[in-house]
Parts: structure tokens; C-alpha cells; sequence
């Protein structure tokens, strides 16, 4: 990676801002700046993705571990004071003040909507990926539990398989294998048992296009001017989220712990 040293400094605040820092915060510096320059980069043309063995490389680089979800870490700086969730809480409220995916989930609704889906499948675009606030790994697991207990069965379906049919292309579909999958998870990285396991049963389910077109609305080119408002989808939330009168986490559920752990996050024990 080549470092343009002017527009380094400049980052930093210029010369003199340079100068006060001391060896340590100068090296911080560098490495953030590498790292957003990194970033750029691998969003370029000319794309080279890790091997699963670089990935490996990396993980006692962190003080975290990747699968853990996006309420209880901060990729850069420490984590903000969390608002209180108000008593009776929405899946609104949950939308507003703690998940961490919105934007990305409230694109690919708003592509499910524009293309004419089931209402079913622009709910499920619209919660696929939220419970990445709470766990990455197995997300489409986590989060079908998360939300069984107040949607359809197929909403629950297309929520829990989207995970490992993201992995698998179907052209005729319209869905083909993600870049963003090679960065994730490395070039020459193969699913394991339970998602190729998954996949086969899937593949072979009558509700197989609930998940698939999941897949096929999610997106990850972003375009940054277009702003999705969560109101477009009040009515559909309102027909296929069956919202709990104690507020979510409070309805004594199977799953009410759930939704309690992303509005205390904080809770130590
Ligand atoms: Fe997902
Ligand atoms: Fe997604």
C-alpha cells in the first residue's frame, strides 16, 4: 500500500498536531489511517481478498472476537452510552435505539418493495439481519428464533435460511455470490457441515424462494443519497409483527431474554 505522507498529515490536523503527538499516538495514527486506506482499497476495481488462512492470522489481532454482536462492540474507539428503552417496548423502539444493521436492512426492504415481493418477504428483508445487534454468527438462526414467536412461520423460515443461501449462488434466481463474502470469509473458504447441510434442506423445501429472495434483496452496494425511512414500513410491521403488549423483552416469551440482552447490554452478569 503506498502512504501519501501530505494527505496523512492532513488527516491528523496538519504539521503542528503532528508534532504534538507523542511516538505512540503517531503509530496509532498510522495504523488507523492504514487501515481506512485498506478499506478503500478492497472497495476499488482491482480486488484481492484474503485467504482463510490470513483471516485465521488476524483473530489474536483483536480484543474481540468477529461473531460477536454489534451492540456490545466497537470496531473503532469505545462504545456510546446506550438511551433507555421506554417501558412497553416496540419493534420500532428496537429499529430506533438499538439495532445496529437498520440502514442495511431498511435498503434491502425498500428493494423488496420495489420489486414487487410478498409482503412477507419485504417483513423478512426488513428483520433478516437484525439480530447481528445480539450475535453475528449464525444470524439467521438467532434471529428466526427471535422472532418466531411473532410472525409467520414462513417470515421465520425466510429469516433463518437466507444465512446459507447467501453462500450459494442461483442464477436463475438472480443471485449470484457475493464479493463482500470473500472479504468476510476468505477466497478458498468453504461452508461448514451445518450450512451445506442447511442449504440441501433448503434447496429442497416448498418455501425454498422465501429465503432465496432474501438473498437475491440483499444488498451491500450502498447508495449513499438514498435515505429509507423506517415509516414506509409501519403498516407492514403492523400486519406481520404480532407486537407484545408487555413490550418486547418483558412478555415473559421463550425468547423474551433475548430482546432483553439488546436493552441492557450493559448488564454485567
Ligand atoms: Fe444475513
Ligand atoms: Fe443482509
Amino acid at each position: 500500500m503506498n502512504l501519501d505522507r501530505r494527505l496523512f498529515i492532513a488527516s491528523l490536523g496538519g504539521a503542528a498536531a503532528v508534532a504534538g503527538m507523542d511516538h505512540e499516538a503517531r503509530a496509532e495514527a498510522l495504523e488507523d489511517y492504514m487501515s481506512d486506506q485498506l478499506e478503500e482499497a478492497l472497495d476499488d476495481e482491482k480486488k484481492k481478498f484474503p485467504s482463510v488462512a490470513e483471516l485465521e492470522g488476524q483473530i489474536e489481532t483483536r480484543g474481540f472476537r468477529r461473531g460477536a454482536g454489534g451492540v456490545f462492540v466497537s470496531g473503532r474507539g469505545n462504545v456510546k452510552k446506550l438511551p433507555p428503552m421506554p417501558a412497553n417496548a416496540t419493534l420500532v423502539d428496537y429499529f430506533k435505539l438499538r439495532f445496529t444493521t437498520v440502514n442495511h436492512v431498511l435498503q434491502s426492504a425498500n428493494r423488496a418493495m420495489k420489486t414487487g415481493m410478498t409482503e412477507e418477504i419485504i417483513f423478512a428483508c426488513l428483520v433478516h439481519d437484525v439480530s447481528q445487534t445480539l450475535i453475528k454468527v449464525d444470524h439467521g438462526w438467532f434471529g428466526a428464533q427471535m422472532f418466531e414467536p411473532y410472525v409467520s412461520p414462513k417470515v421465520a423460515f425466510a429469516i433463518r435460511y437466507h444465512q446459507a443461501l447467501r453462500f450459494y449462488p442461483d442464477h436463475e434466481a438472480g443471485y449470484e455470490y457475493p464479493d463482500l463474502y470473500k472479504t468476510m470469509f476468505g477466497e478458498d473458504y468453504e461452508p461448514p457441515p451445518h450450512i451445506q447441510a442447511a442449504y440441501k434442506y433448503t434447496r429442497n423445501h416448498k418455501w425454498y424462494m422465501e429465503p432465496r429472495l432474501v438473498t437475491v434483496n440483499d444488498l451491500y452496494a450502498f447508495d449513499p443519497n438514498v435515505k429509507v425511512s423506517l415509516d414506509q414500513f409501519l403498516d407492514v410491521i403492523g400486519r406481520q409483527f404480532k407486537q407484545p403488549k408487555e413490550g418486547l423483552g418483558n412478555d415473559n416469551s421463550p425468547v423474551a431474554h433475548m430482546w432483553r440482552a439488546m436493552a441492557i447490554p450493559d448488564a454485567p452478569l
